[in-house]
């Protein structure tokens, strides 16, 4: 725990000793093309809060946080309040003399009521170009199909005008973990083909009320790691598996689901992304895209084995949906390992899916050396993992607790990788940053570390050809953290959990970034703005809500 002078103080030490100086920089923000963007990200659950408010009711995610499943026994009822931090301002526009039929004459101050997002102002004050959320679905259609909440569609707008006045640039993603809880529990989700229809309706209703300003929309975050945490090892919600895999869940089967489910996603996206292109682009000019998880794969040796392996670990994270986005079928390493449960496209489904995106998203944050695993394929009952009959392990090396190994080639790797095997798409960067503990210091120098060696090798990848258009640190904002709630955070700036306005605070890496956007990189100017405009907490603790 520091006191605000010491870490202060430490804060500018750090930033001396890591050598941030005028010629250290090894790259600008100009290197990169100019219409690139960046920005940094959250998503509806993790910063919203008001879980309850105004009409919203609850996701899977609610439902899920309840039933005390998290470590810290916390959920996102207030999170970071991004929904609440609205503040009147009252603008005087102009002063006017006004002569009246007697003579008299007086001041007429004519007043304003300005209604400003804060969260919104701190974008503006780090120099963020764009700025990517979800909408949660249940806030906007509460009974998951149906009537939309007016309160919900306030909501949205008031935040995508905020932005786009500021001229930061929103970036949609429609689903984010977080499926009505009602639609859960009349049709089992992501697993009933329902979920195509009710989701098409729902991305609709977007592209009709917000389509007129957001012009780059996702609609489905990490489809991979969504189908395989919640259906294979039931870590996230809605908390499906089947032993022998997974966390002890009440129902559920390992070694299909996650499959069908993800089936479903791909129908959706084409689903979605066709109702778009066709009722919506040519009049809104937007761009629409589906978002995977990718980890770096190295072999973990050089025979022969491992290297075979570590293709087959691609084509089951990444081919799993970009094939069939891009070529119309599913890898035939995953049809011949996984055989009938593996659902079976139909001509018309796979002319749907093939080609229905404008970009990929691409979450990258590490590095996962791959090991051959033939043996899995002689079990009978396999899950993913046994059908891809290869292992992921991790190097942590000597790290401090709860922080990523910087393996930074890694982002040039992905985007090489993306860039030859399916023919050079638009990418997107919609997540990349560091992990800490949150109630480590401001002066998060791992972070930014972190970034400058990521950003960096996004540069080569861009230098060598890769069509990459956007980046999105993760997050902007300490929010509530998927599976670890309040206990790890990836934000650029601190939140004072105590503090009965949740308070905000720059981290060093808030500064860093904010200098790099604005096309600085002295030490003097990250100086100036700490002693200007941090005010920090006068201790940093923490308390889940
Ligand atoms: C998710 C985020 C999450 C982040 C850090 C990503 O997989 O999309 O919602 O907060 O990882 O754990």
């Amino acid at each position: 725990m520091l006191g605000f002078s010491s870490s202060l103080f430490i804060l500018l030490l750090t930033v001396a000793e890591m050598g941030f100086g005028q010629n250290t920089a090894k790259f600008s923000r100009d290197d990169f093309p100019s219409h690139f963007v960046f920005g940094s990200g959250t998503s509806a659950y993790q910063v919203e809060g008001a879980a309850f408010d105004d009409g919203r009711t609850p996701s899977i995610w609610d439902n899920f946080t309840h039933a005390g499943n998290l470590d810290d026994k916390s959920n996102g009822d207030i999170a970071c309040d991004q929904y609440h931090k609205y503040k009147f301002l009252i603008m005087k526009l102009l002063d006017d003399y006004i002569y009246s039929a007697n003579d008299a004459t007086w001041c007429n101050n004519v007043l304003s009521l300005y209604l400003l997002q804060e969260d919104v102002k701190l974008m503006v004050d780090t120099g963020l170009e764009a700025y990517r959320f979800s909408i949660s679905w249940s806030r906007l259609i509460p009974n998951g199909r149906g009537p939309v909440n007016p309160k919900g569609l306030q909501y949205y707008n008031n935040l995508i005008n905020e932005l786009t006045i500021h001229g930061i640039q929103p970036h949609v993603t429609l689903f984010h973990y977080d499926l009505p809880q009602v639609l859960e529990d009349e049709y089992e989700g992501w697993l009933g083909r329902d979920i195509v229809k009710d989701f098409t309706a729902y991305a609709d209703v977007c592209f009709r009320e917000f389509g007129d300003r957001v012009l780059y929309w996702t609609t489905v975050n990490e489809a991979n790691v969504f189908a395989l945490g919640s259906y294979d090892s039931g870590i996230f919600p809605p908390k499906r598996c089947s032993s022998p895999y997974g966390a002890n869940c009440a129902s559920g089967n390992s070694t299909s689901e996650p499959y069908i489910v993800a089936h479903n996603i791909l129908l959706a996206h084409a689903s979605a992304a066709r109702l778009y292109k066709k009722k919506y682009q040519a009049k809104q000019h937007g761009f629409i895209g589906l978002n995977l998880f990718i980890y770096w794969f190295i072999p973990l040796t050089n025979a022969k084995e491992d290297v075979l392996a570590t293709q087959r670990a691609y084509d089951f994270y990444v081919g799993w949906f970009f094939d069939p986005l891009v070529f119309g079928d599913y890898p035939d390493t995953m049809k011949k390992n996984v055989g009938s449960r593996i659902p079976s496209f139909t001509p018309h489904q796979s002319e749907q899916v093939k080609g229905s995106f404008d970009f990929f998203g691409v979450n990258h944050y590490g590095t996962s050396y791959i090991k051959d695993n033939p043996n899995s394929l002689k079990i009978d009952q396999r899950d993913f993992n046994e059908d891809m009959a290869a292992k992921l392990v991790f190097k942590r090396n000597d790290l401090p607790v709860g922080e990523f190994p910087i393996i930074a080639s890694g982002m040039q790797e992905v985007l090489e990788y993306v860039k030859q095997v399916y023919g050079n798409p638009p990418i997107y960067i919609h997540e990349n940053g560091q992990m800490t503990l949150r109630n480590a210091s401001l002066n998060d120098t791992s972070r930014v570390k972190y970034l400058e060696a990521y950003i960096g090798s996004l540069l080569n990848a861009v230098r060598n050809g890769s069509d990459t258009r956007g980046y999105f640190s993760w997050s902007f904002l300490d929010v509530f953290e998927l599976l670890d709630g309040y206990k790890s955070s990836f934000g650029l700036y601190y939140i004072d959990m105590n503090d009965r306005d949740l308070k905000r605070y720059p981290k060093l890496s808030a500064q860093w970034y904010s200098n790099f956007l604005k096309g600085r990189s002295s030490i003097s100017n990250v100086t100036i703005e700490t002693k200007n405009n941090l005010s920090a907490p006068s201790q940093i603790t923490h308390s889940s809500q």
